[in-house]
């Protein structure tokens, strides 16, 4: 490798929260989701321009240095395997009455992913900004294999299971996958249109929210729903399981159905369940049970699935990371984390497709040879991995919006008083995390022992549902005053029962059925937020906050101090911390 920097940009387009992700040498360099940038909640089917833009900026590099890019989905099985597959499987089951909306689905698939097509775009991405230098090498990876590579390196794990679980990556639906000392092998898989990702979409449609990005919601309310015989039954013929692990999704009620009204799920679902509920209409204890009957489906096939593939398996040590869009259901991962067998479990703070722009990226990096990436893993992944703001780029932007601040030197200590008095305080600090949750750098916090805090923050701040519940940052030395378990949780991918002398520290913190997902905190991951967690320890007893993302309804996380500014103004956030300042509602000049 001479003494050349190699530089590898992952990528994820044209799909679920395009994402890229920048490796030199043998580390991560920067990582960031579209959504930050364009400020398009999710930004689905985009390229990751902005993205890509930011990391090439954040190494300080051009095009030019880049030796591959690595692209999280294998464009080059679609010309050929691709169009055969679908000829022999049953998404194109002539016999199906409905088949000509999965016809059409997936000829656009054919030419979407077309390699040619891929590399269009991802030239297209770069000259849309401006940038004319030659395109480096691409290299398509397998997008289940890229999910396992986003879990397995950072686990820690030398050795280790990994279960992906998504909608869809190419054919591919379900996977599982065992890794030692860095070489991964995928043991077996499930091809679409059995899918799991798929049955959650369409149930999350038919309750009324949006597909592939409001699967929260549809586990949130199911706490609220209760088993219903009639309903349970119904759900036994949309999916079934075996004594192998295996299951059967009959997909018929999403894409190989007759979609006439939704477009995930099917005339057959409305048929089978009744009429779907529309967009604003009322929930109801109907809508409840069926949100109920669909996280229970997803967590007893799953657990089936993990019990007789893996927890069987006589190589399994008990170490499992998971990824996959499904792994996004904390409560699911709560579930698998608590069956016998399972020692240690794993699931990165970018769980969903947003990862594979870093498992492509790795996947490169072992076929070159890099040494830490071919032999060794991650411990304890630093999500920050997106822009950062200096004090002051802050202030001068403070000063040009003529907006009155305070500068603050021990700013651990003021904030943790604005928190004492029950303020909800927008934070922003560092670098932005990358993933789905904020992590103590763009975060909304509160006081979790106020259970008003709750409502405050869902009513008045956040503009959303009173059942979306909240999570809680803890320290992680603090962990066993909330948990009966051990379970690190460093990125609020799990969620967890609280026990009862943990239920009076963070009422705030706690969902309907008494579980959390928390955000263990150490030192080394984020000190200032750490500091922060325990001076408002060492005043109240209690060693943790209310974290939500900084955020309004239907907004990406805020990248930018204008982004912060913008959403303290336009929500009830009393106060607004970054970097070393403070801004107060009250004292806005105007
Ligand atoms: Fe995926």
């Amino acid at each position: 490798l001479e003494n050349k920097n190699y530089y590898i940009l992952g990528i994820n387009g044209l799909g679920i929260l395009p994402s890229a992700c920048l490796l030199k040498n043998n580390e991560i360099v920067a990582m960031a989701e579209e959504e930050r940038f364009t400020r398009y909640k999710g930004s689905t089917g985009m390229m990751p321009g902005n993205a890509v833009i930011y990391c090439l900026n954040e190494a300080n590099i051009s095009i030019d240095d880049l030796d591959t890019i690595s692209f999280g989905w294998d464009a080059n099985y679609y010309p050929l395997k691709m169009s055969m597959f679908l000829m022999k499987k049953a998404l194109f089951q002539i016999t199906n009455k409905n088949y000509k909306s999965s016809i059409i689905r997936t000829l656009n698939e054919l030419v979407k992913y077309h390699p040619k097509q891929v590399e269009y775009k991802i030239k297209e991405m770069f000259r849309e900004h401006g940038i004319v230098g030659k395109i480096p090498k691409i290299e398509f990876i397998n997008h289940h294999l890229s999910h396992s590579l986003s879990t397995y390196y950072p686990s820690g794990f030398k050795k280790a299971h990994i279960l992906v679980i998504d909608g869809s990556g190419e054919i591919t639906s379900t996977s599982i996958w065992k890794a030692n000392n860095g070489i991964i092998e995928k043991i077996s898989s499930i091809s679409i249109p059995n899918s799991l990702g798929w049955f959650y979409q369409s149930i999350t449609e038919y309750l009324g929210f949006k597909p592939n990005n409001h699967e929260g919601k549809t586990m949130g309310l199911a706490s609220y729903g209760k088993k219903n015989e009639l309903i349970s039954k119904k759900f036994d013929k949309i999916i079934s399981f075996d004594k192998l692990g295996h299951y059967q999704y009959n997909s018929e009620f999403s894409f190989t159905g007759n979609l006439t009204n939704g477009n995930v799920y099917s005339q057959e679902l409305e048929d089978l369940l009744g009429l779907a509920r529309k967009k604003n209409e009322v929930i109801t204890q109907f809508h409840k049970d069926i949100a109920y009957a669909a996280q229970s489906k997803l967590e007893d096939t799953i657990i089936n699935l993990v019990e007789n593939k893996i927890l069987k398996d006589p190589c399994f040590n008990g170490n499992l990371c998971i990824a996959g869009g499904v792994s996004l259901n904390c409560k699911l991962n709560g579930k698998i984390a608590l069956l016998n067998g399972i020692k240690n479990i794993y699931i990165p703070p970018f769980s969903s497709d947003n990862g594979t722009a870093f498992g492509a990226a790795i996947s490169s990096a072992i076929n070159k040879n890099l040494s830490k990436f071919s032999a060794n893993v991650i411990n304890d992944l630093n999500p920050y991995l997106g822009p950062s703001f200096s004090d002051e780029y802050i202030e001068n932007k403070l000063k040009e919006l003529n907006i009155k601040y305070f500068k603050e030197e021990d700013i651990v200590k003021k904030t943790t008083e604005f928190l004492m008095s029950n303020k909800i305080v927008g934070w922003f600090q560092g670098r932005m995390e990358v993933g789905s949750r904020a992590l103590g750098n763009r975060s909304i916090l509160a006081n979790p022992m106020s259970l008003e805090n709750k409502e405050i923050l869902n009513k008045k701040v956040k503009n959303r549902e009173f059942w979306r519940p909240f999570a809680v940052s803890i320290l992680y030395e603090k962990r066993e005053e909330y948990f009966d378990t051990d379970i690190d949780s460093p990125y609020m991918t799990i969620a967890l029962t609280v026990k009862k002398e943990g239920l009076l520290k963070v009422p705030a913190g706690v969902h309907v059925d008494n579980t959390t997902r928390p955000q263990l905190v150490k030192k080394e991951n984020n000190k200032k937020y750490y500091y922060l967690i325990k001076h408002f320890g060492d005043l109240t007893g209690t060693y943790a906050l209310l974290n939500t993302s900084f955020n309004d309804k239907e907004e990406p996380i805020v990248c930018t101090p204008e982004q912060a500014l913008r959403t303290f103004f336009a929500t009830n956030l009393d106060v607004l911390v970054m970097g070393n300042f403070y801004i107060l509602k009250s004292n806005k000049e105007t």
